[in-house]
């Protein structure tokens, strides 16, 4: 019977003693043939067990070592030792698993966050991937409670797609076609007709043009799935898979999306505060000690903790693009040719700029609105002055892009005037359209980049610490 076990957790937090309790677990480490501190992977606090002299026998105890899995059963006494306040005293211990001491990679020492990269596969072993995927959990049951709350139907919308939502052509192809040999019409150009689907098909890389399609019924949906960019971006930023939220909204205009954005990026903030607020803690801890090794002038001024109540307790800035670059050129940053990239009205905002923005000028997230629109994807909806366009981007401190968002274009001749400057395939296209052709209304959705946000909660400055297995340029792993 495994379902009898209790898991560390609750056992910690009960402070009741005198009673028998089943746990399982791992072994974190093994002192003085007498000490075990076990972790179940519910908290990062280890239950101290003790077997007494006697109760094992000599080759048992020998396979007690860092790794191997135990069941224990015993009595919850309380502590003598620091640091906890219960312990369990061993009745019977049986070692559910051994795990060779000399062959297992993870040493009860601190390691690199890029050696445990590499044994992905053992590094939620560790209190820091621990915290880490506790904390991503969290932030994922809320993105469903915060929209179920508000009435959004969740919209399952499909991986894979025969168009291109973003217009920017980074997708991965999907195709059963031999590649030696694939059936080629008159001009030499492959025959899609002939792919499995009948026509050239690749992975999603927003759900959002189907989204499109629900809150023209629902009014409101939201998305939560996996998107797919094949850029070659080789950053702390960039995964080729990555998840996403993306909210859509019948009747809601820029400022509507932007309120909607703000409010539910602080409710992931404060869910996750309010929850797992010790694994927090002990990423605020771990971020302190990182920061450490960084000269004065590049430490951040607030911890974790700290910058995370700072954000929950204060308005988003919000600018035009055109401020932005305002801003940008005054600097004195810019005077000082600090920047690398040239700052000019019409450029897409480097990551550089947008970083420059959040930490150094308003020192907190920024919405951004008003980009030009040909920076930006063909939907969103055309300002009056014919350059700029409904857009609005989060920019977050650490992170830079956080969101992407606009109000869509709703007004049928505008949009396939746009999609036809644009060179996309109007009557492909159609069926996205009819949304506009039969009651169309004002509407307005975002992105949010669900590792970006795991990466703000949790103070981890590399993308690939916050998802199980990244998927990035060469690295397919696990
Ligand atoms: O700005 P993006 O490209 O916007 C869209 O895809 C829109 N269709 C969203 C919408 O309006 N419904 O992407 C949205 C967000 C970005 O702000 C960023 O947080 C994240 O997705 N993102 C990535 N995250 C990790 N790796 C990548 N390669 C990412 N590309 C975008
Ligand atoms: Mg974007």
């Amino acid at each position: 019977m495994y379902n009898k076990r209790v898991k560390v957790k609750d056992l910690l937090q009960s402070e009741q003693t005198g009673h028998e309790v089943t746990v399982m677990g791992w072994v974190r480490t093994f002192r003085n043939s007498q000490f075990v501190a076990l972790n179940d992977g519910s908290t990062n606090n280890n239950l101290q067990v003790v077997i007494e002299l006697g109760l094992l026998e000599e080759a048992n105890l020998k396979r007690i070592t860092t790794g191997a899995s135990l069941k224990v059963t015993g009595e919850v006494v309380a502590s003598l030792g620091k640091g906890q306040k219960l312990e369990l005293k061993a009745k019977s211990v049986e070692i559910l698993g051994d795990s060779d001491a000399e062959k297992y990679p993870l040493q009860p020492k601190k390691h690199s966050l890029e050696f445990l990269r590499e044994i992905a596969h053992l590094r939620f072993r560790t209190n820091t991937f621990g915290s880490v995927f506790r904390v991503r959990h969290a932030l994922a049951f809320a993105v469903h409670k915060f929209f179920n709350d508000k009435g959004f139907v969740y919209l399952h919308t499909p991986i894979i797609t025969g168009s291109d939502a973003e217009g920017a052509g980074e997708m991965f192809r999907v195709t059963t076609l031999p590649f030696d040999n694939p059936p080629r019409g008159e001009n030499g150009d492959i025959n899609f007709s002939e792919d499995f689907f009948g026509k050239s098909t690749n992975l999603t890389v927003s759900g959002q043009l189907q989204g499109e399609l629900g809150a023209m019924a629902f009014s409101e949906i939201y998305t939560f799935g996996p998107t797919f960019r094949a850029e070659n971006s080789n950053t702390t930023r960039h995964l080729a898979e990555f998840w996403m939220i993306e909210p859509e909204m019948a009747f809601c205009d820029i400022e509507d999306n932007m309120n909607l954005a703000e409010d539910f990026m602080k409710y992931l903030i404060k869910h996750a505060i309010d929850n797992n607020r010790e694994d927090i803690e002990f990423l605020d801890q771990r971020l302190a000690e990182e920061e450490k090794q960084k000269p004065q002038n590049e430490r951040s001024e607030l911890g974790l903790m700290e910058k995370l109540q700072f954000v929950l307790n204060n308005n988003f800035e919000r600018i035009t693009y055109t401020d932005a670059i305002y801003i940008l050129l005054e600097s004195s940053h810019y005077k000082k040719k600090k920047f690398k990239y040239d700052v000019t009205w019409g450029i897409d905002l480097q990551s550089e700029h947008e970083r420059y923005l959040v930490e150094k000028h308003f020192k907190k997230p920024v919405i951004v609105t008003g980009y030009p629109k040909e920076i930006k994807a063909f939907y969103m909806r055309q300002n009056d002055d014919g350059k700029t366009v409904a857009a609005m981007d989060i920019l977050a401190p650490g992170i830079g892009e956080i969101v992407g968002g606009s109000q869509r274009e709703e007004r049928l001749e505008k949009l396939e005037e746009r999609m036809r400057e644009m060179h996309l395939p109007v009557e492909e296209m159609s069926w996205y359209l009819d949304t506009r052709r039969f009651g169309s209304v004002p509407h307005a959705g975002f992105g949010l980049g669900f590792e970006r946000m795991v990466q703000f909660v949790t103070g981890m400055t590399n993308i690939r610490d916050v998802i199980a297995f990244a998927r990035t340029p060469n690295n397919c792993e696990f």
